[in-house]
């Protein structure tokens, strides 16, 4: 698809690695609608540094942990900026909890906004960009395919969003092409420094952490492919090769 002057629906772009796949986009001739959920501020600036390369960028907030918040966010976009062709589900959230610890909320929290909402607003991109083209990519992460012991909810989450991208990309085809990019450690999670990162990264066979142009590469990639649908691209210095 020639991707220069379409619009995208990025979730999650205020900052970190939802706002590097938005400068991504602009930086390539995306419009792009900025989604986020509390940081108004960081989305603000975000959207002024995007409307620096020449594209239309707008904010729109809203809590995706909401049953009813994605078809609603997509429709403002739509109003707002036009049809958006591309959607970019990063928005996520990661914390700890082993079978034994998760309790119901650290589940629920997990699902709705990993999974439930990618989920809904794919269901609504289908329904909206119905005759094509249209390109969704997933943001996951190695550890969907690393049952370790430390992020159930998490885990499932993201391994539960490969195989919503497989689905989706058999049921959607040949109009609209669904991926995932699996990441590997682009940054230190919230509460987390730079040493956490350095120890995690260490034991696996790249040895260092995914630099932002890699994760932009790769997105380019897999929205400027037609013959790529339903594929899992791990970006991750082969962590998923790894278990620990
Ligand atoms: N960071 C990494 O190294 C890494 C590694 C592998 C995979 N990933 C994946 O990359 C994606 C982004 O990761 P990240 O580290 O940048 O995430 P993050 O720092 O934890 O940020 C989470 C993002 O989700 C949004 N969000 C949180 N709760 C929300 C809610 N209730 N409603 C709407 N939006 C909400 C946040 O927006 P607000 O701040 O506006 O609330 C923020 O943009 C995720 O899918 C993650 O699994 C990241």
């Amino acid at each position: 698809m020639e991707i220069r002057g379409q619009v995208a629906l990025v979730t999650g772009a205020a900052r970190r690695v939802g706002r590097i796949l938005a400068l991504t986009l602009a930086q390539a001739g995306v419009h792009v609608a900025v989604h986020y959920g509390h940081s108004t501020q960081a989305a603000e600036e975000t959207v002024d540094r995007l409307r620096s390369y020449g594209v239309r960028a707008e904010a729109f907030q809203a809590d995706l942990t909401r049953p009813d918040a994605p078809v609603r966010l997509f429709r403002q976009v739509q109003e707002v900026m036009g049809l958006p062709r591309i959607l970019v589900n990063s928005a996520a959230v990661f914390l700890p909890g082993t079978v034994r610890e998760t309790t119901l909320e650290n589940w629920d929290h997990h699902l709705s906004l990993n999974l439930r909402a990618p989920f809904l607003l794919i269901q609504t991109f289908a329904r909206a960009v119905a005759q094509g083209p249209g390109k969704i990519v997933n943001i996951s992460d190695w550890r969907a395919v690393y049952p370790g012991r430390k992020y159930l909810a998490y885990t499932v989450s993201k391994a539960a969003l490969h195989t919503l991208t497989q689905m989706a990309a058999h049921e959607l085809a040949p109009r609209i092409q669904v991926n995932a990019l699996a990441l590997g450690a682009v940054l230190p999670p919230p509460g987390k420094d730079e040493a956490y990162l350095a120890r995690l990264v260490e034991r696996t066979p790249g040895r260092r952490p995914i630099r932002s142009e890699e994760i932009g590469q790769a997105l380019l990639f897999l929205l400027r492919n037609d013959a790529v649908t339903g594929e899992i691209l791990f970006v991750d210095a082969g962590a998923h090769l790894v278990h620990g």
